[in-house]
């Protein structure tokens, strides 16, 4: 539907955790459309018993591996490049196993991956032929120090 992910995750941008949305949010659009449909029944209830919903989570880190929303998606880091087309997911499966391996691979080379900033939240971005040059600019430019992004205190505290 095109509903803007920080409608919904609206700390990915300011904190570590992305954080999943409250019942009111739904509330605020399925308290006028869709109000029958038995899908949203679950919605309903936790609405009018004040009790939370409870998602599976999906994506998790180890407890001795440090992560945070805030900085990647600040230095041009797309949800889509770690967690896939979610936008076509109809039910969101992990699409990265996030062994170190895959955090390391981009730590040692971002100017791979980083886009610039209209392009953080568009699903359909395609790295054209020039993105090698725009990348090392990208980098620079937000003062990406990569040489120190693969010490092992950068996610181990
Ligand atoms: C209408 C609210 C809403 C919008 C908009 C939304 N999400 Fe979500 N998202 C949720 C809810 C609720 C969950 C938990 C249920 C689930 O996992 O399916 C979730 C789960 C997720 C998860 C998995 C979390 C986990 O369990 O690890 C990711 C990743 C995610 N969303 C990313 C996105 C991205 C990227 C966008 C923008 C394209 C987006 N979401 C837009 C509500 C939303
Ligand atoms: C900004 C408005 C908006 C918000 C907020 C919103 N939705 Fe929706 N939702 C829609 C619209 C519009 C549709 C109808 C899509 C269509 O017709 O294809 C829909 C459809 C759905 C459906 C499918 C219903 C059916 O019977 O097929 C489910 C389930 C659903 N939403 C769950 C949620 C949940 C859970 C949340 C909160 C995490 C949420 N929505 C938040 C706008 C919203
Ligand atoms: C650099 C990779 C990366 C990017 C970019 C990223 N995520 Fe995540 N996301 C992760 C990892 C890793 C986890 C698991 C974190 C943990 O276990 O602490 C996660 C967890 C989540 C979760 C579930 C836990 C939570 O933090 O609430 C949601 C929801 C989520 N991401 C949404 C998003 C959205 C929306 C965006 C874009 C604004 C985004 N992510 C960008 C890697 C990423
Ligand atoms: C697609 C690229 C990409 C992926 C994948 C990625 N990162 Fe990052 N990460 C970055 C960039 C870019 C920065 C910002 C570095 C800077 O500002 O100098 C960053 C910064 C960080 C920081 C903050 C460093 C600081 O100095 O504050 C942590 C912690 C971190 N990443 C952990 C992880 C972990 C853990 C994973 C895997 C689960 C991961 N990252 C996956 C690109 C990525
Ligand atoms: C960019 C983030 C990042 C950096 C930098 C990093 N790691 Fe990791 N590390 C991870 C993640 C994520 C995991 C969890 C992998 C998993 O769950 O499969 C991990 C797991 C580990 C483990 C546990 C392995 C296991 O099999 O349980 C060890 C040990 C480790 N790292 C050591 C190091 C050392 C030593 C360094 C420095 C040379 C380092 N890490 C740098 C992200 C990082």
């Amino acid at each position: 539907m095109g509903i803007d992910c920080l409608y919904c995750h609206t700390s990915a941008e300011k904190t570590a955790i992305a954080g999943v949305p409250a019942t009111e949010t739904c509330y605020t659009c399925h308290s006028q459309i869709w109000t029958s449909s038995p899908l949203l029944q679950v919605v309903r209830d936790s609405y009018e018993k004040d009790i939370p919903i409870e998602w599976n989570r999906v994506n998790n880190v180890p407890d001795f591996v440090y992560f945070d929303h805030s900085i990647h998606v600040a230095k041009g880091v797309s949800c889509f490049t770690c967690h896939g087309r979610i936008d076509n997911q109809n039910l969101t499966f992990k699409e990265n196993a996030f062994q170190m391996k895959w955090c390391l691979d981009c730590h040692r080379n971002p100017e791979e991956f980083v886009r610039p900033d209209a392009e953080v939240f568009n699903p359909e971005y395609h790295y054209g032929p020039d993105h090698a040059q725009l990348g090392r600019e990208l980098v620079k430019k937000r003062g990406i120090v990569k040489e120190q992004l693969d010490d092992c205190s950068v996610c181990h505290h």
